[in-house]
């Protein structure tokens, strides 16, 4: 199959595309990642150069072409209960605490295909009882979003689900669905997802007392990523907690935020 090949300028637009619409930072190294993922859409229009590609996918609507970029452009690799550490911390100090009297909202705020927000959902379902709780869920990427929303996985990517959890909140694919997983109606029906792009303004999401934001931050470079953590705060009912990633931190930019342990954050 003929190789395609970017230039240094081709490169910089797509760079410069991707920062301004999602925030994200590649670097030189990530040259050989874009080549590669938006080769298929240059075979499909049969176009010869990136040049071309980018010039038509900036011609179309929002939500066309333009999205197509977003999503190819966007690293959406996670899994369910990823980093366990995080869901005992959530079972043992604030699940264990919370009285109850209103509902526990969470916000998985950048989902992905939605492995996050449905790990919660297991736990919160699982521990809290009868008292009531709902997630939201959201990402830049549609793509992700579509399957996040249909709660249908590959039994290849469930490794993380406790056993118990398996078979209380999952069901398992017979025939033409053999080797997929489909999360339970009565939990999915819990848990709803939409687009938000966390550069920009949030728009009326309510507020959280539980925010995950965890493996997004490592995209953003210093400014993005105090922008973003301002605005989630603002989010975030007072005493909430803010979850970030592992390889992620906070230093400098936890305004209005107090350290609980690392990458566990509490509103003041
Ligand atoms: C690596 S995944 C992390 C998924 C999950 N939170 C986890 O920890 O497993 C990062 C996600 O961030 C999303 N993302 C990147 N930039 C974003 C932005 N500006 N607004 C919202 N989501 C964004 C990507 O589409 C991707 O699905």
């Amino acid at each position: 199959m003929y190789q395609f090949k970017i230039t240094d300028d081709e490169f910089k637009l797509f760079k410069e595309f991707i920062y301004e619409h999602a925030g994200i930072n590649l670097s030189e190294q990530k040259k050989t990642l874009v080549t590669s993922r938006l080769s298929k859409r240059l075979r499909h229009f049969s176009l010869d150069s990136f040049k071309e590609y980018f010039d038509l996918m900036l011609a179309s609507p929002e939500g066309g072409e333009r999205q197509v970029t977003i999503d190819l452009l966007t690293t959406n690799e996670t899994y369910f209960f990823r980093e366990p550490k995080h869901f005992a911390f959530l079972e043992n100090e604030i699940l264990s605490q919370w009285k109850g009297g209103k509902t526990l909202r969470v916000w998985s705020a950048a989902s992905s295909s939605g492995e996050e927000a449905y790990s919660i959902a297991m736990l919160l379902d699982d521990v809290l009882g009868g008292k009531r709780w709902e997630i939201f869920g959201s990402d830049i990427s549609s793509r992700v979003l579509k399957k996040a929303q249909q709660g249908h996985y590959s039994l290849q990517r469930i490794d993380g689900i406790p056993k118990e959890y398996l078979r209380k909140y999952c069901l398992k694919g017979v025939g033409e669905h053999e080797g997929t997983l489909l999360i339970e109606k009565q939990l999915r029906q819990k848990v709803s997802f939409a687009p938000v792009n966390l550069k920009r303004p949030l728009g009326n999401v309510g507020l959280f007392d539980i925010i995950f934001l965890r493996n997004v931050l490592i995209y953003f470079d210093m400014e993005t990523k105090r922008k973003i953590v301002k605005q989630l705060v603002e989010k975030m009912q007072p005493g909430g907690y803010l979850f970030i990633g592992h390889s992620e931190s906070l230093k400098e930019i936890h305004d209005g935020l107090e350290t609980v342990i690392p990458t566990v954050y509490r509103k003041i």
